[in-house]
């Protein structure tokens, strides 16, 4: 039977925010973007691709569950590696003619605003590249899938290129620093809502880029002189800086959604108290130690360095206790910290009610997406998914 290629491609939590198109169809962005990529071994998408002469249809298993291939997007991530690989000459025709299964997992939930899409179309189109021996490079095809997969390709600090050609040639991603380069970055995301969101961002993208004022103003005057800087602040660990971009930067972001017509929100009156808590700690910090960004959807994605993460966690548990604590963060090991009273009493938030946060998922910077070499496919020798959930 046929031959299969196994990846993991990792989240990637945006500090520049991509949002509003030039062109819907090949998913062309208004402005460039920034992003910090997630470490694997703590949130991933993982998918196995297989072609073979017997497959009689394209399939695909999403979680478990047998979906459409009849999806745009998929269908224009397959077709682009199958031109790709046509046009360098990398696999013979026969295998380019036949039928393909995928197979695509996240350990993380879907569509809760916590970037699932970028890392299940980066995760495919490298897998398909894989099977396809494509060689030039995969983030524009990513792009094709979901506009922000295309920096989950590389890991580290990544940025996209709007670019300005209407083919879209010129809108890829490049990486800034790798993964190396500040490794004392860390992020802890703050779920407060895991249910899918009301408003997808496609959908709020295109009535933000059809009604507001405020976000040509964004695109002309804000973003490209945060770029810059936010790149010079990447490269010369002033986190600071960096902290203040990003939370400018998220602020914006939600403020054009407000200034859409008709206006929609992802933010919650939980994230309204989260912000208000980072900015009292920084306060009382004297400098700006924690970042939060938030993209379409309530949870919280913190950024800050390694030193600063028991206090701030610490923090968080008192002002947002848990009725489950054991089960209330995952990821990388936390120390304990004390906080002093003096601190916590200072803090401009009391402590909320059970359960405003459901849980905490702490991770750090890492690598783009990787070869799954250990076997563990998630398509069997039929090419038929493993686990799969049958309704
Ligand atoms: C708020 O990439 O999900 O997370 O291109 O329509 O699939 P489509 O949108 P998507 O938008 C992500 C928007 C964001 C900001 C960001 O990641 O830059």
């Amino acid at each position: 039977m046929g031959y299969t290629v196994t990846v993991v491609a990792p989240v990637n939590i945006a500090v520049i925010k991509y949002w509003g198109k030039r062109d819907e169809e090949l998913i062309l962005p208004l402005n460039d973007s920034v992003s910090a990529t997630l470490d694997t071994s703590v949130m991933c998408a993982k998918t196995s691709v297989s072609a073979a002469p017997e497959f009689t249809e394209d399939v695909i298993w999403l979680n478990g569950k047998k979906e459409s291939f009849s999806n745009k997007r998929l269908q224009n991530c397959l077709r682009e590696v199958k031109e790709r690989a046509a046009a360098e000459g990398s696999v013979d025709k026969n295998f380019l003619s036949w039928k393909v299964h995928v197979c695509s997992e996240n350990n993380f939930p879907t569509a809760a605003g916590l970037a699932s899409s970028a890392a299940g179309y980066a995760c495919l189109v490298t897998a398909l590249a894989k099977l396809y021996k494509v060689k030039t490079d995969v983030s524009s095809i990513a792009r094709l899938g979901s506009g922000s997969a295309c920096r989950s390709v590389y890991g580290g600090f990544v940025r996209w290129h709007a670019g300005s050609d209407p083919s879209g040639v010129d809108s890829i991603a490049t990486q800034i620093a790798s993964s190396t380069h500040w490794p004392e970055m860390r992020a802890l995301i703050l779920v407060v809502g895991d249910s899918k969101k009301k408003m997808s961002s496609t959908k709020g993208m295109k009535i933000t880029t059809e009604t507001s004022e405020l976000l040509k103003h964004r695109i002309k005057h804000c973003v490209p002189e945060r770029t810059t800087e936010i790149t010079k602040a990447i490269l010369a660990r002033d986190f600071p800086k960096f902290a203040e971009i990003t939370m400018k930067d998220s602020n914006q972001f939600h403020a054009v959604c407000l200034d859409s017509y008709p206006p929609f929100v992802y933010l919650t009156e939980v994230s309204h108290t989260i912000i208000e808590l980072i900015h009292s700690y920084n306060e009382i910090c004297r400098e700006t130690k924690v970042a939060y960004t938030f993209d379409a959807g309530p949870n919280a994605c913190l950024y800050m360095l390694e030193s600063e993460v028991p206090k701030i966690f610490k923090i968080i548990k008192t002002i947002f206790p848990s009725s489950n604590p054991t089960k209330f963060i995952s990821g990388l090991p936390i120390n304990d910290a004390d906080v002093s009273t003096d601190i916590l009493g200072k803090l401009a938030v009391r402590t909320q009610e059970h359960d405003l946060i459901k849980y905490v998922i702490y991770t750090k910077v890492g690598e783009g997406p990787t070869d799954v070499l250990d076997g563990s496919h998630l398509l069997n020798e039929l090419g038929e998914p493993i686990n799969e959930i049958v309704e």
